[in-house]
């Protein structure tokens, strides 16, 4: 459920789509496209459901930073009272710049840096996701130097299907990610002999857009196996970290609710006294989130109907790079021929589109608004084609609030210069 919805429109007695109580032509006409318009109302909506499935169960709510990174976002969040998982020493700046607890603060990620930890042992995070016996005797050396103990859960890979996209499977063991379940037991035992690591999780996080609960049950009772057997050999777990992934409706998924998930969980627990951790990023900010952006030309060819918008792959790049489906919808509605559009970008790349063969009917000049892009959105976005990054809005009830600027061409080059 969200807060985009079509209402009467007073000027032309048609519908038009607001965002909360805003009206999305107005925001286009003041702001610009393309521009990304966040809803408060269903950032707190997302992110509740997931606070209140776990009741009086000690529990953190890790929203993934990496999903929208953007500090008015992270704001919202941090005064819910919402834990973070970040993957860099700059995701971490922008949770403490929005006011976000370091102590809520999981830090994952392949490929910490020795100045990353110690800038996350300095300011006090709660827990490291370590991914590599590498990485933890790093961890243990870095700590070390600084007279600190870090403390550890590690992100074990349980080797299932997650069933989604192959670039966005994390728990299979041929990826990247993770300690092989097999092979973790020895690395914990190494972990408790390391003067300055104290182990206090188990993580695991085996892909996103998950549309069903069965892959995550199986992660979870091979994890919990492995917690058991930890705790016949004296190490004990305080907290279980199940990651994210729990998908969205971008066109007709059904995914489980949050509250389903987390009772299957809770269920499967049975008196293990163990914190329950997630770390959901798309489900809390994808559908919280619209990309505005208008028709510059329609270009209809013998074989193809061209709309040529202002939005682009660089903007968006979900569909471009996973073959993402999500829906764009006309911001007021029009009567006439529907034809069908590839809605294509002014990026000089074939690959660059928002969506191929949809019904619309438009006239140059339209609005269109592309939905569920409030996660992945702006943060994978770039300057390619040297176009300067969208402006982003939050809105809070009939408020707009600027929380990015749109970039200048002055930005884009002021990092660089000529060669004398
Ligand atoms: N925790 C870890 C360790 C992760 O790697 C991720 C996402 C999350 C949590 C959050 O997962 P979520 O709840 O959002 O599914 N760019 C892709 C998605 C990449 C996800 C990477 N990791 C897309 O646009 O579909």
């Amino acid at each position: 459920m969200d807060y985009f919805q079509y209402q009467p429109d007073p000027q032309s007695q048609t519908e038009t789509l607001y965002a909360e109580g805003v009206a999305l032509e107005n925001v286009a006409k003041t702001y610009g496209t393309p521009t990304f318009v966040y809803s408060r109302k269903t950032l707190t909506r997302h992110f509740e459901a997931y606070d209140q499935a776990f009741g009086a169960r000690p529990h953190l709510v890790c929203y993934a930073v990496k999903a929208n990174s953007n500090i008015g976002v992270l704001s919202v969040l941090a005064r819910l009272g919402a834990g973070f998982d970040i993957v860099s020493v700059g995701e971490l700046e922008r949770v403490l710049k929005a006011g976000g607890s370091p102590d809520r603060v999981m830090f994952s990620g392949v490929g910490k840096q020795a100045d990353e930890m110690a800038r996350a042992l300095e300011v006090g995070v709660h827990c490291f996701n370590v991914e590599s016996l590498s990485e933890l005797r790093r961890l243990n050396t870095v700590a070390g130097d600084m007279g600190k103990i870090a403390p550890v859960s590690f992100r074990v890979n349980p080797d299932v299907d997650a069933g989604t996209h192959p670039y966005i499977s994390t728990g299979l063991k041929e990826n990247k990610f993770g300690i092989d379940i097999q092979s973790a037991r020895a690395a914990y035992e190494e972990a408790k002999t390391l003067e300055h690591i104290n182990v206090i999780g188990v993580d695991c996080h085996i892909g996103s857009q998950l549309t069903e609960l069965a892959p995550f049950l199986d992660a979870l009772d091979r994890v919990l196996a492995l917690i058991d057997e930890l705790a016949e050999i004296g190490i004990t777990i305080r907290h279980l970290d199940l990651g994210g992934g729990l998908g969205v409706k971008y066109r007709d998924e059904v995914p489980p609710a949050p509250a389903d998930y987390i009772a299957r969980v809770v269920e499967r627990l049975g008196d293990r006294q163990l914190e329950l951790v997630v770390e959901p990023g798309r489900s809390i900010a994808a559908n919280a989130g619209v990309l505005l952006t208008r028709v510059e030309y329609l270009k209809e060819t013998e074989h193809k109907n061209f709309a040529i918008i202002d939005g682009a792959m660089n903007d968006l790049i979900r569909p471009s790079l996973y073959s993402a489906w999500q829906e764009i919808v006309p911001t007021t509605p029009r009567t006439g021929e529907v034809k069908s559009y590839d809605l294509v970008g002014p990026v000089c790349e074939t690959g660059d589109f928002l969506g191929k063969d949809r019904d619309l009917v438009l006239q140059e000049g339209d609005l269109l608004a592309v939905r569920s892009a409030g996660a992945y959105g702006f943060s994978m976005s770039s300057n390619y084609n040297s176009r300067n990054r969208a402006c982003e809005l939050m809105v809070d009830g009939d408020q707009v609030y600027v929380i990015r600027k749109r970039e200048s061409i002055a930005d884009q080059l002021a990092l660089e210069t000529v060669v004398p």
